[in-house]
């Protein structure tokens, strides 16, 4: 079976077809390893060979042209292989890396050599597999020249085992990469942003005990300041080892069991000082078997919802948000530079709140928020036109949901996961959501589920969505574009929102302006600053009256790259950035910056 566990399962005439990259049933992938900055890691970051295989020609049934194979002789000529090839950043998106693939939603087929010392690892008798922090949008990933799986979605974590497979001396990883959009993906083939394909982010091997620690969970419990109802989750051939947790700053030393199934349950106290925007206390917390002993930085603390309130380690909290997406200079950000150019940008406006815009991001990305004091809404690309229908869809989604609480369970920074952005109710997206929620609550009960709808309309003089996923959340997100999308429909100051019984987030809000561009305030489609700072006035006034209103994120910090905005002032960008690409503070910024400073009062 192919990796069925990553929810991709080829349709058979993807199967590759040339006898030399054959595809026995593969290795089923692993579940991705947690804390990878903890472990014995080799990255494979760097200058890959790569060949363009526009047509995706490579999968199908066409003879592999793209096998890993040199010219030997005069004679042999082969048109197109590695060993002349052109070399590709990993990790970096392809397309912003050679002109003539700007464009390209296809395939890239990328090699990288590495040595092994096979008789140390046997000797040690430690596993190892590669890690890929995520690949846009599928990937198909080889050993010398066998295949070891697949994994479809554009932006979570996935690995496979080489033990068994590697050998001594050179060894050549290859994998394909395709970004095409499909009608059955997560997302489908409408977004408002680029569609940046390749290895976008960290690729490394990684070496483990025969026994080893795959997962863990250590977060506080939904109802208290000080309990831990955590696990430690082991794979391999002796799972029942005992586990041991320690927190050397509070005294904790804990120890457990792991059954049969490698899960050693975990409780225990402690006096934390309470992670928080104002004080991002983190612990450093080891977790160690008698074969391996891991190390990160975790923050602890609470977030729940009383009524419509929304509570941060017991206290009320308002949200002071901006919505971003994964970019800079114009490409996919990947790197912690990347991130703490974001993050700062964030906190400069005065947020306290990010919302991660439509996907999981980087893991340096979350880790420098734990680190900084943001708190986060994460969620998996199920934007717009889902085919919620489709064969194996829920599969994918759960897949999906599962690989990114899998990786950032234990980041502090992280309040919301979000299931959908924007979809249209029916039948099988009621039913397909419902179930995300519930398995979101299960895979993770000390957090709040969300989704962000359609902006609302009225229900008698009341503003409101009606939306029967709505009962399955914590939180409700709007998007509402009065004043661009749609016209207000009442004065601001005489807008009435119906309440929902639980905290409302206006999670978008926004309108396009050309950083540079002035003129009046009261015209739209001149793309001006002045229109765009009146804007957000506007929605302030409206705001100013909605008593369960727990948070705002305007969209969008960024002005950023989109193929579906071609105005010529857009000129291939959304322009509702409060910053142009360059960074640069449109007049719409101070309206924000002034009103968190006036809120966080
Ligand atoms: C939508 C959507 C965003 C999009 C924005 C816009 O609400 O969630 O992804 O970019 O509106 O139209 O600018």
């Amino acid at each position: 079976m192919l990796a069925a566990a990553q929810g991709y399962a080829p349709r058979p005439q993807e199967r590759v077809s040339d006898a030399r990259i054959s595809t026995p049933d593969a290795e089923p992938a692993s579940a991705p390893l947690t804390n990878l900055p903890g472990r014995k890691r080799r990255s494979l970051n760097g200058k890959w060979q790569a060949l363009v295989d526009g047509y995706a020609a490579g999968m199908g049934d066409w003879k592999a042209v793209w096998k890993d194979r040199t010219a030997t002789g005069k004679s042999q000529f082969f048109e197109y292989g590695f060993d002349d090839s052109v070399t590709l950043d990993v990790p970096g998106d392809f397309n912003t890396q050679r002109p003539e693939l700007t464009w390209l939603e296809g395939s890239v087929w990328y090699r990288k050599a590495f040595e092994h010392d096979a008789a140390a690892a046997a000797r040690e008798e430690r596993r190892l597999f590669v890690h890929f922090g995520a690949a846009n949008y599928r990937a198909d990933v080889f050993l010398n020249g066998e295949k070891l799986g697949s994994h479809e979605g554009g932006f979570t974590p996935f690995q496979f085992e080489l033990t068994e497979r590697v050998k001594p001396g050179e060894n050549r990883l290859l994998v394909h990469v395709n970004n095409e959009r499909r009608k059955d993906g997560i997302p489908a083939q409408g977004f408002d942003w680029f569609n940046y394909g390749g290895l976008t982010r960290d690729v490394a091997l990684i070496e483990t005990p025969k026994t080893y620690i795959q997962d863990y969970s250590l977060q506080l419990a939904p109802d208290s300041l000080r309990r831990v109802d955590g696990w430690v989750q082991l794979a391999g051939t002796a799972p029942r080892q005992p586990v041991r947790v320690r927190i050397r700053e509070l005294g904790v030393d804990v120890r457990a069991q792991a059954g049969a199934d490698g899960r050693a349950p975990l409780h225990f106290e402690a006096s934390f000082a309470l992670w928080s925007p104002a004080q991002p206390k983190l612990y450093r917390v080891e977790v160690s078997t008698p074969e391996e002993s891991l190390q990160e930085d975790i923050g602890f603390r609470s977030i729940a919802v009383h009524g419509d309130e929304l509570l941060l380690n017991g206290k009320p909290l308002f949200l002071r948000g901006v919505n971003v997406h994964e970019e800079i200079d114009g490409r996919r950000a990947h790197s912690e530079a990347d991130a703490q150019r974001m993050l700062e940008q964030a906190k400069q406006m005065g947020a306290n709140f990010v919302r991660l815009a439509h996907y999981p991001y980087n893991e340096h990305l979350l880790r420098l928020a734990d680190r900084l004091g943001l708190l986060l809404w994460e969620e998996i690309p199920v934007y717009q036109g889902i085919d919620f229908a489709a064969a194996g869809m829920q599969g994918k989604l759960e897949a999906m949901l599962a690989e990114m609480i899998g990786r950032d369970r234990n980041r502090a920074s992280v309040i919301v996961w979000g299931i959908a952005n924007e979809t249209t109710p029916g039948p099988a997206r009621n039913a397909a959501l419902t179930a995300l929620a519930q398995q979101a609550r299960r895979l993770d009960p000390a957090r709040l589920i969300s989704a962000a709808f359609y902006g609302p309309g009225f229900h008698g003089r009341a503003l409101t969505v009606a939306d029967p996923l709505i009962a399955s959340l914590d939180v409700v997100g709007i998007n509402e574009y009065f004043g661009w999308y749609t016209p207000w429909p009442v004065e601001p100051e005489q807008a009435e929102w119906k309440p929902f019984g639980k905290p409302l987030l206006i999670t978008e809000f926004g309108a396009e302006a050309r950083y540079g561009h002035h003129g009046a305030n009261d015209v739209a489609n001149a793309w001006n600053e002045e229109f765009q700072a009146e804007f957000y006035r506007k929605q302030l006034r409206m705001f100013a009256r909605i008593p369960f209103l727990r948070g705002t994120a305007p969209w969008v910090m960024t002005d950023f790259r989109s193929p579906v905005r071609m105005h010529p002032l857009q000129s291939g960008y959304n322009r509702k950035g409060l910053l142009s690409e360059r960074g640069e503070r449109k007049l719409a910024w101070q309206v924000i910056h002034d009103y968190y400073l006036e809120v966080a009062r």
